[in-house]
């Protein structure tokens, strides 16, 4: 039997994509899912399909810029199912082509709430009810590549996803000595519709026809990003890819093998820029001095 059997997972933006190739995969090793979800018809079809596959499911329309909706997702999963062990923070927009200064306010704060903020109280509301039982469990953040480095045209997305790479390091280290384990999955592209995040754009954002993908629409890159997304890795690996990840512990779970350089090259930036810091005399006084604030 596996870890994960009998235990309880929630998924933000469980109704398709990335959060329902988790749910499924989290599902086929014995998990009861939890699905939260803005898109209520998406959502029902992919109820429909756990079930028709023998998992145990409860979907909860939901928004993950809403506080008090994910009170009301624990209240009802913890009445459906006793208990909550994982929390997979996925629900995420895109926003994409636009530079600095075209790109609007509104599209960073939709962006900014729903990847970043969203992530934020999903994880003061679960966490909690992780920690009560004391069996331990699992924190998974759906950031992306964007995380491991700073896309052209994309500084709001780039943004949110770089911050989901630093929390997750932050709560891996404070979760820990509560046996809670977490995980940060950065995939490149996956055939999704997230090109198509606007659909389910908020009325306080805009709605849904106001927004960059919209702005951009027509233009090469946007037909560019939709030719990267529609040959991108087939979903259905990823969820997988994420249990393989889990059960071996670890803290970054890659999807895109490929995409090594890209890490390599900013690490090497950034070690160059340390070594030309330890040349300057202007800080030849701190050079010794202890590290204070991180852990090994
Ligand atoms: N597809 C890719 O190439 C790719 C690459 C890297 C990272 N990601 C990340 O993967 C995650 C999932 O994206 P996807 O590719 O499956 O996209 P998708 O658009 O197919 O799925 C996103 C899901 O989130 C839901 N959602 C959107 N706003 C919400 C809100 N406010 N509250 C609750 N649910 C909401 C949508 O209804 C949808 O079901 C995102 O965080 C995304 O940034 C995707």
């Amino acid at each position: 039997m596996s870890n994960f059997a009998g235990k309880t997972v929630v998924v933000s933006g469980g109704a398709e994509g990335i959060g329902l190739s988790i749910a499924q995969a989290m599902g086929r090793q014995g998990m009861s899912v939890v699905l939260g979800d803005i898109d209520a018809a998406q959502l029902e079809l992919a109820r429909q399909q756990l079930e028709a596959q023998g998992i145990d499911v409860l979907a909860c329309v939901m928004d993950v810029t809403r506080v008090e909706q994910w009170a009301e997702v624990a209240e009802q999963a913890v009445a459906r199912f006793g208990k909550v062990h994982m929390l997979v923070n996925n629900a995420g927009v895109g926003a994409i082509g636009e530079s600095i200064e075209r790109s609007n306010i509104e599209d960073w704060r939709w962006v900014v709430d729903v990847n970043l903020m969203g992530i934020v109280y999903g994880t003061q509301t679960m966490i909690p009810l992780i920690k009560q039982h004391g069996e331990g469990g699992w924190l998974v953040n759906v950031a992306s590549m964007a995380g491991m480095g700073g896309v052209p045209f994309a500084g709001a997305y780039t943004a949110t996803k770089v911050a989901v790479v630093g929390m997750s390091e932050s709560w891996h280290a404070e979760l820990q000595p509560h046996n809670i384990q977490v995980s940060v999955l950065c995939p490149a592209f996956v055939k999704t519709r997230i090109n198509l995040s606007s659909r389910n754009r908020q009325a306080e954002y805009g709605g849904e026809n106001d927004d960059a993908a919209d702005s951009a629409k027509g233009s090469a890159m946007a037909a560019h990003m939709q030719k990267v997304i529609d040959n991108g890795l087939a979903v259905e690996i990823v969820g997988e890819r994420v249990v393989e990840a889990l059960v071996a512990n670890e803290l970054y779970i890659f999807t895109h093998p490929n995409y090594r350089s890209v890490v390599q090259k900013r690490f090497q930036a950034i070690d160059a820029a340390f070594e030309r810091a330890a040349a300057s005399p202007l800080l030849a006084g701190v050079l010794n001095e202890d590290v204070v604030g991180f852990t090994d």
